[in-house]
């Protein structure tokens, strides 16, 4: 048997993951920068690429091929930021990992402070923050800025831990503190100190390094108005995800807003269009579906939505499941009042509690199927 014979290099200090979308302008002068910034430091700089259409992963391939501190790791059929970062920490073995934006917003000049918090002073989490004493947002308006204080507010009960910047995406930490806390990660959205601070069992020791953060030159932000609502969804299953789905609180959310829809629509047919009242309700009903279906589509099921004709197929199955669970509604409802002589609410309530759960599991199930 051959036994296999591996070189001795200096051993790996750090790694760095740059998630990338679509920033191939910023590759070649990131890497430059990093290069001035970590020098004397042992460390590999990770890419890891959804599916850039603009030729990012074919640039890093490029420069890896000669370089071996560089390597490239390509997810297809992805997206997200946190899975990302997550992924590239998983693909190392350095002892203290770090991450930063392909961008060339957060100030690379910072993160030798960040790695020495860890391997020198002996840190759990070394973070950029904007929020102290000689950092800043750069160009960001004053709604934007306000934005981001209440957000960082939110976060406190969920991380139970003073991070000045919760939101930050540029920090350091030991790998052992990411393999720890990896299999109770939501990895939803963007937020990935958040959800590691909140995930992990221990409260970490912490330090914070002050950045100002620059303004974008080439390429533009992937952060749209979703990232709002996954914020909320990321901090919701930190806080109550062992006990509810949020997909399941956001399903009833949509419903309650649906009835309302289901009861503006029955008004206006009765009184101002004179439609009887059996026309008039089977209308509401056909519109609240079908605003019920678009609307979790949108939101709900963002990461699996439809589109094209199968946006059409799922609104015939969600109808069809929906009136299913309708019938199961009525049926409940109308045991725990008639057989079992409950009050007039409860009976109703559990109906729509037994009809809510049916709708949910099995439209999540069927209509929105991975
Ligand atoms: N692989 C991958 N997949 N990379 C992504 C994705 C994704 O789905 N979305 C964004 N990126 C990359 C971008 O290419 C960029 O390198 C970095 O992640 C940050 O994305 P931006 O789109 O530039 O975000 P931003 O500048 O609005 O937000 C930054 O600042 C926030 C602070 O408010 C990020 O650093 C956030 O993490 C940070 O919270
Ligand atoms: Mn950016």
């Amino acid at each position: 048997m051959e036994t296999f014979r591996h070189v001795e290099n200096r051993p790996l200090e750090l790694a760095v993951v740059v998630p990338v979308l679509n920033e191939h302008d910023n590759v070649g002068p990131l890497l430059e920068k990093l290069s001035i910034a970590l020098a004397g430091i042992e460390f590999e700089v990770i890419f890891v690429d959804d599916g850039s259409g603009d030729g990012t992963p074919e640039r890093v391939e490029a420069i890896a091929a000669t370089d071996r501190r560089v390597r490239l790791l390509r997810r297809i059929g992805r997206r997200g930021l946190s899975s990302a970062v997550v992924e590239g920490f998983l693909s190392t073995v350095a002892q203290v990992v770090a991450v930063i934006d392909g961008d060339l917003q957060h100030d690379e000049t910072v993160l030798p402070g960040l790695y020495r918090a860890i391997a020198e002073d002996g840190y759990e989490l070394a973070v950029g923050t904007r929020y102290a004493e000689g950092g800043g947002t750069g160009d960001w308006d004053r709604a934007r800025e306000r934005i981001s204080r209440l957000a960082t507010r939110l976060a406190a009960p969920v991380t139970k831990t003073l991070l000045s910047d919760p939101m930050s995406g540029f920090f350091a930490a030991k790998r052992a503190v990411v393999l720890e806390a990896a299999s109770d990660l939501s990895s939803v959205g963007y937020k990935i100190l958040l959800d590691l601070v909140a995930s992990h069992p221990r409260r970490l020791t912490l330090k914070e390094v002050p950045y100002e953060f620059r303004s974008r030159t080439a390429g533009e932000s992937k952060l749209d108005s979703a990232v709002a609502l996954e914020y909320f969804e990321l901090l919701l299953d930190k806080l109550v995800g062992r006990f509810v789905p949020v997909k399941f609180l956001m399903f009833g959310a949509v419903g309650a807003l649906g009835l309302l829809v289901h009861l503006c629509v029955l008004g206006v047919a009765l009184n101002a269009a004179g439609l009887g009242f059996a026309a008039a309700q089977t209308l509401a009903v056909l519109t609240a579906m079908t605003f019920n279906y678009a609307l979790n589509n949108a939101f709900t099921y963002r990461d699996r939505r439809l589109s094209g004709f199968a946006w059409w197929r799922g609104l015939a199955s969600f109808a069809l499941v929906c009136s299913a669970g309708a019938a199961a509604n009525v049926g409940v409802a109308g045991f725990v009042f008639g057989e079992q002589g409950a009050d007039w609410w409860l009976a109703g309530a559990l109906g729509a509690l037994v009809g809510a759960i049916w709708n949910y599991a099995v439209t999540s199930w069927l209509t929105w199927s991975r």
